[in-house]
């Protein structure tokens, strides 16, 4: 495994381009076995890409890639996900839906994806059970089978992501109208309905709650630009704030990071919004906010929480924060600590952070995508040199952060 070796204490300054969304490529690559052929713009080039273009190559999905376009053509399917692969990745789930709509069956292993405590499907297959799929697991694999999708009624118990966008993707060719209850409303969900609906879908009430999906017989060529990562956006307005720094971050859709932009308000910051770039300048001293609560969207992303929790670690105050969604995404905690950071573990989905003058660089080490973020922006506020273990973490869903954060001040290279 790779390291960054970050000397802290530059303010990062200058302007930084968001790249393509990777939880929205994700769901979208998943859905090209069923579109006869497309072309991709925006793709961030991440290692889950990557990883979903070998998944898709495998099952009779011919890819080629130049720059950051993404061009596709839907050979014979073969309707069998490697083992391996779906470990990598949480988002493997996604074929279920895709390839029981386009192949009427599907193996595939329980996905993998970043450690952040139990991380389930058992929503996923009730709701495939549910449009007519019967599903069989063995030995870490699940066999599913279908003799036809038909629409239906799904009430999500949990405002799932994944779920939803499993839902819509079988939904889409199936027989009849799926009506989904309780849907999450994530802009990456919208994006995967736009891209389905510009291939000839029937698609309505994304971004509620209720979306209602008409199944249509076939889905055709369409290019497709893929929306800026607001998660990305989210981090370097973060490194900034944490930097004293001053960032002027392109390409970004100011609406989806609304929650942020208040939240980093309220710790001094100064933001200015333009039309697809945001302005951010950082206050000589940031001020603690005392609670943040994460909730599936608009409300505060459980994506950012990691980095926030950094950034109160050397904020003026006490903070709380209460991580709502992943049991697990704690880790980045125990690593701060290490820098010098005060976090007290309430429990493993609760925090009391007290802001520290300084924290210190050290050895640390990432155990997820947003932790190993997090860790990026401490070491770039802290005195001296830290060392990031651990570094493919990142990579997993930053497009090339080295460079971007060089080429605004920051000291980072790799090992
Ligand atoms: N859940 C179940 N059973 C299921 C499915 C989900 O209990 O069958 C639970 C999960 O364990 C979790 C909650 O439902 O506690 C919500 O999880 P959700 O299904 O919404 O998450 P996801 O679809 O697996 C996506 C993103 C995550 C992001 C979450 C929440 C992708 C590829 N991943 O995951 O992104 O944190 O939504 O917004 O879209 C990341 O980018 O770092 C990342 C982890």
């Amino acid at each position: 495994m790779g390291k960054y070796v970050i000397t802290g204490g530059s303010r990062l300054s200058g302007e930084i381009t968001v790249s393509g969304a990777k939880n929205a490529v994700l769901p979208v690559l998943a859905a090209l076995p069923l579109v006869s052929s497309a072309i991709i713009y925006n793709v961030p080039f991440l290692s889950d890409v990557a990883n979903t273009i070998e998944i898709l190559e495998d099952i009779g999905v011919k890819i080629s890639t130049e720059g950051n376009i993404i061009r596709s053509e839907r050979g014979e399917l073969r309707p069998v996900i490697d083992y391996s692969k779906s470990c990598k990745m949480r988002s493997s789930v996604l074929f279920l839906g895709s390839l029981l709509s386009a192949c009427g069956e599907v193996e595939i292993a329980y996905p993998g994806g970043c450690a952040l405590g139990d991380r389930p499907i058992d929503i996923h297959i009730w709701a495939m059970e549910r449009l007519g799929a019967e599903i069989r697991a063995e030995n870490d694999r699940l066999y599913c089978t279908t003799a036809g999708l038909k629409g239906a009624e799904i009430c999500i118990p949990i405002q799932s992501v994944g779920v939803t966008e499993n839902i819509i993707l079988a939904a889409v060719l199936a027989e009849g109208v799926t009506v989904i209850k309780n849907a999450a409303r994530e802009p990456e969900i919208c994006d995967l309905c736009n891209f389905l609906n510009k291939c000839g879908a029937d698609i309505s009430g994304h971004g509620t709650v209720n979306i209602r999906i008409k199944g249509v017989k076939s889905l055709h060529f369409c290019s497709f630009a893929i929306m800026s990562d607001r998660i990305e956006a989210a981090t370097y307005m973060i490194m900034a704030a944490a930097t004293g720094g001053e960032l002027f971050i392109r390409n970004v859709n100011i609406d989806h990071i609304r929650v942020i932009s208040a939240m980093l308000r309220k710790t001094g910051c100064i933001i200015k919004e333009y039309d697809k770039t945001i302005y951010i300048e950082a206050p000589d001293t940031l001020y603690s906010l005392p609670y943040i609560s994460t909730a599936p969207y608009p409300y505060f992303p459980t994506d950012v929480q990691p980095q926030t929790m950094a950034l109160m670690s050397i904020a003026c105050g006490h903070s709380l924060i209460k991580e709502n969604i992943f049991s697990g995404r704690y880790k980045q905690a125990i690593e701060l600590n290490k820098m010098g950071a005060d976090i007290e573990m309430i429990d493993s989905r609760t925090f009391s952070i007290r802001g520290v003058k300084r924290l210190k660089g050290t050895e640390v080490s990432a155990w997820d995508l947003r932790g190993g973020a997090a860790l990026i922006t401490a070491a770039l506020a802290a005195e001296g040199t830290t060392v990031i273990n651990n570094r493919e973490f990142v990579e997993r869903g930053y497009e090339a952060p080295v460079s971007k954060i060089r080429n605004t001040g920051g000291n980072i290279s790799v090992l």
